[in-house]
Parts: structure tokens; sequence; C-alpha cells
């Protein structure tokens, strides 16, 4: 069984405000990018990295992992490709690139550099042992609301049966080729691309397993996430406890 990961890095990161796509933006002087690739490409069974850049920075990104020492010192073939308008767009020219050789496929975003080797290894080892589609989740801290238009509640969901959903998600490559073609006219457009693989998977009826997932796989997505991000890099740092998985 061959790995590889699909990394989505086209986006421009709204969300986190003005400075350039989220991607490349800097955490401990580091582009996010690189901190992803490298958690990536130290799990032993990742043996590809497909980096799906924003168009206007595939050379930059090329550079960016070429130079990259510790990257250079894993055993692991790093490829990038230019993204599109949709995040879901953007990981079907990510498969489009995968090795001939490749039969499982991870897909994780850059947006989450501090994924823990452990939570990476866990994905592949559930789809090697027979899964068609896994996503680690984790428990919802927040109670959830159902709010109208108007702002008015009309509904509390029940948090018990909920998870947030993180990646890497990892998939048997024809499931998620498969879903993506089935899916392929929805890609384009915000209103209609799915925010995560998984989900055009369950639009194939195709079971999808959940395994844990692990708190420092959280998603760079607002301001305050690099300030936590920061933090946590410097506890692994100082060689704290690496709880929080
Ligand atoms: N992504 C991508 N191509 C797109 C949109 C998103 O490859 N057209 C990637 C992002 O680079 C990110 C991941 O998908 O690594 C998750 O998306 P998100 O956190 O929403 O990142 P952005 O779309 O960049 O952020 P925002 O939604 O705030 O603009
Ligand atoms: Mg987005």
């Amino acid at each position: 069984v061959i790995a590889a990961a699909i990394v989505p890095a086209a986006g421009r990161g709204e969300r986190l405000g003005p400075g350039g796509p989220k991607a490349l933006r800097e955490l401990a002087g580091l582009p996010l990018l690189v901190h992803a690739v490298r958690a990536l490409g130290a799990a032993r069974a990742v043996a590809e990295v497909v980096v799906v850049a924003p168009g206007d920075a595939v050379d930059e990104v090329r550079a960016l992992m070429r130079g990259d020492t510790v990257l250079q010192s894993e055993d692991v073939r790093v490829l990038v490709v230019a993204g599109g308008r949709t995040r879901q767009e953007s990981v079907r020219l990510g498969l489009a690139a995968l090795g001939d050789d490749v039969d499982v496929v991870l897909v994780h975003d850059a947006a989450r550099p501090l994924v823990p080797v452990d939570l990476v290894d866990r994905v592949v080892q559930a789809v090697r042992t027979g899964a068609d589609a896994v996503i680690p989740v984790l428990p919802l801290a927040d109670t959830v609301k159902r709010v109208d238009e108007a702002g008015r509640v009309d509904a509390t969901i029940d948090r018990s049966t909920l998870r947030a959903v993180q990646t890497p998600q990892g998939f048997a490559r024809a499931v998620l080729e498969e879903a993506h073609h089935a899916a392929s006219t929805d890609a384009d457009d915000e209103a209609t691309a799915a925010t995560d693989d998984a989900g055009l998977v369950e639009r194939l009826g195709t079971t999808v397993h959940a395994v844990p997932g692990a708190e420092e796989a959280f998603k760079v997505t607002r301001p305050i996430d690099l300030l936590l991000a920061e933090a946590v890099l410097s506890r692994r740092r100082a060689g704290g406890a690496r709880d929080g998985r």
C-alpha cells in the first residue's frame, strides 16, 4: 500500500485578514504550508505529497519545498500544482497529479500546520485495514443552536451526536476519485462546492468512518488561531508535554 497526501493550499485566507495567501503566512518564521508538509513527510507511510498552491505562487511554493532541508531529509516526493477557485476544485487538481502507484490518499489542509504525526498514522492505518473513507473528529465544546435570519433561535441541536471534523481525511484512492468525478459540476461554485472531501463520499452513499482527532490539528482560520499555534509550537520546542491530541 502506497499512501500520498494532497495538501490544498490555494485559499486566500480572507478570515485571517490582510497578509497574503494563508498557506504562506508564517508561524515561528516558517510558512504554515511548510509546517504542514513537514508533518506529513514525517509519517512513515506517506511516500508522496502533492501541494496545491495559489495559481500565482506555484514557483514560489516549489522553491520553498526544494529549499527546506528538513523536508529534503525525509524520504518523500513533493510535487506542486496550481489550485482552483474552491477547495473542492483544488483537491481535484491535486488528485490528477498523483503518482500511478498510489492507492491510499490523504487530504490535509495546509491551514492545519501542527497536525501530530500519530494522527496521520491513525488515519492511514484505518484505510489500510479496510475503511473506504476516514475522518478525524472531536466533540464540540460549545452548545450549538440554529438561528433564523431575523436572529431568533429556532432550535438547540443535541450536541452529544455532533462532531467537529478535521484533516487529514483518508480514502481509498478509487473512492475519492469517484466522489470528485461525481461532484465535478458543483466544484467551481462557492455555493455548491463541498468544504470537505468526506462530504463528497457521503453523497455516493459510501460509509465514512470517524476516528479520534487531535486538538493540535486545529485549523488556523482567524487571527487568534495564529497566537494559539505560536503557543503550541513554543511548548513543543520547550519539550513540554504533548497533551491535547
Ligand atoms: N483551499 C484551496 N483552494 C481554494 C480554497 C481553499 O486549496 N480555492 C485550501 C486552503 O488553502 C486551506 C484549506 O483549503 O488550506 C482549508 O480552507 P480554509 O481554511 O477555508 O482556507 P481559505 O479558503 O484560504 O480561508 P478563508 O475561507 O478564510 O478565505
Ligand atoms: Mg475557505
